[in-house]
């Protein structure tokens, strides 16, 4: 780890972190800033929930909707993207007879709360190394009368490439697109969500944008606006949106009021720049990795996400969900906090680049790589050097 960076971060140092994407890590100063939040809350619960928390919610929602770039009343506050799936598919009353389209490298969240609502879920279909051509036409293909919300990854979960979501919602229109962009603010440049042409867009502040967990974005077009309301309806009775987002009931309110300091903490952290240098970082950490195992990264006609890449494990590693699970208590027995994917029968590394890495950490997987794999059927001819 970058020792000057590490030191604003309270991770683990015997640990090799290279798996920032999967829940982020909040800066030592986001974490104290939350702290305070809370003894503030219970110092006077009454004076907290009563007097000081609307203004303190209502702050801390305008910085989340500033930071994404989109309007002010545009935007409400959700746990996380898995919660903003549930109000899209609850404000669109999505049930029996209607269907989801999801992609085959979507993150679960979707599929399996449009099917706990009794929607039938399609799968739009295409490769790691396919084009964005592929991705639409894949997307339009699965189409049908009865879909009533198309879902699809702007940053995918498994095989972290960058989907083309603006072409897929031209080409499936009038279908409402939720864009699924977990892994978006604070970590793709260049957004612009309106562009996008999509009825709703989600993203977490808890992945890129350093804030406490959980805190994340759900934009909603003006057409939908009146219908989506939070899951919990508690106090929301006769707001409107997005601010019947913001008390929901007794819960935990320290992380939402401590976004705008994990939003200045990326900042300080190097804003943008620090998101070029990631970039950098993770090209050559994945080129060393690839080396190491004899594999490369899987370059298709779609770009990879500036802060996750995959590198490919020899033929027949982790090819099975269950083979990349005993992968993945491997190399956490070995201190390399990495996820190994099993995608299209092909084994991945997921590596990530955070503020933290340097080219020491890459290193060290690659090092390591030949002892975690040994034993492994595919790699036991070998002696435990990848074939
Ligand atoms: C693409 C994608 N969507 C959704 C999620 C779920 O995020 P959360 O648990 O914050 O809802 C993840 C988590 O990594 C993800 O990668």
């Amino acid at each position: 780890m970058r020792a000057d960076i590490a030191e604003l971060f309270e991770l683990d140092p015997t640990l090799t972190h290279l798996n920032h994407g999967a829940f982020g890590a909040v800066p030592r100063s986001v974490r104290q800033a939350q702290d305070r939040a809370r003894a503030r809350i219970e110092a006077a619960p009454m004076r907290a929930f009563r007097d000081e928390l609307p203004a303190a919610l209502q702050a801390a929602r305008e910085a989340a909707t500033r930071f994404i770039g989109v309007p002010a009343g545009s935007t409400a506050l959700v746990r996380n993207v898995t919660e903003a799936v549930g109000v899209v598919l609850q404000g669109l009353d999505v049930g029996p007879g209607d269907e989801v389209l999801v992609s085959n490298h979507g993150y679960l969240t979707a599929g399996w709360s449009a099917e706990a609502r009794g929607a039938t879920l399609r799968t739009a279909t295409f490769g790691v190394d396919d084009e964005p051509a592929d991705v639409v036409a894949a997307f339009v293909a699965a189409v049908t009368e009865r879909t009533r919300l198309v879902v699809i990854d702007q940053v995918t979960s498994p095989t972290a490439i960058v989907l083309p979501v603006a072409q897929v919602a031209a080409a499936v229109a009038p279908v409402p697109v939720l864009v699924d962009a977990a892994h978006v603010p604070g970590a793709v440049p260049g957004l612009d969500v309106e562009a996008l042409g999509v009825a709703f867009w989600a993203g977490n502040l808890h992945k890129w944008s350093y804030t406490p967990r959980a805190a994340a974005t759900l934009w909603v077009a003006p057409a939908h606006r009146a219908a989506m309301r939070p899951l919990v309806t508690s106090w929301a009775h006769g707001l409107p949106f997005p601010e019947r987002f913001d008390l929901q009931g007794t819960v935990d309110h320290s992380a939402w009021v401590s976004v705008p300091d994990g939003l200045a903490a990326w900042a300080d952290l190097g804003g943008w720049e620090q998101v070029a240098r990631n970039a950098e970082l993770l090209l050559r950490g994945a080129d060393h990795v690839a080396t190491a195992l004899g594999t490369e990264s899987p370059h298709g006609g779609i770009p990879a996400a500036p802060c996750l890449r995959l590198v490919a494990l020899p033929d027949g590693v982790a090819t099975t969900t269950d083979a990349a699970e005993e992968l993945w208590q491997r190399l956490s027995a070995a201190g390399l906090v990495v996820p190994p994917v099993a995608f299209d029968g092909r084994g991945y590394l997921r590596l990530a680049a955070a503020p933290y890495n340097d080219e020491d950490d890459y290193a060290r997987l690659a090092a390591a790589l030949p002892s975690v794999l040994a034993g492994l059927p595919a790699c036991a001819a070998t002696g435990g050097r990848p074939a």
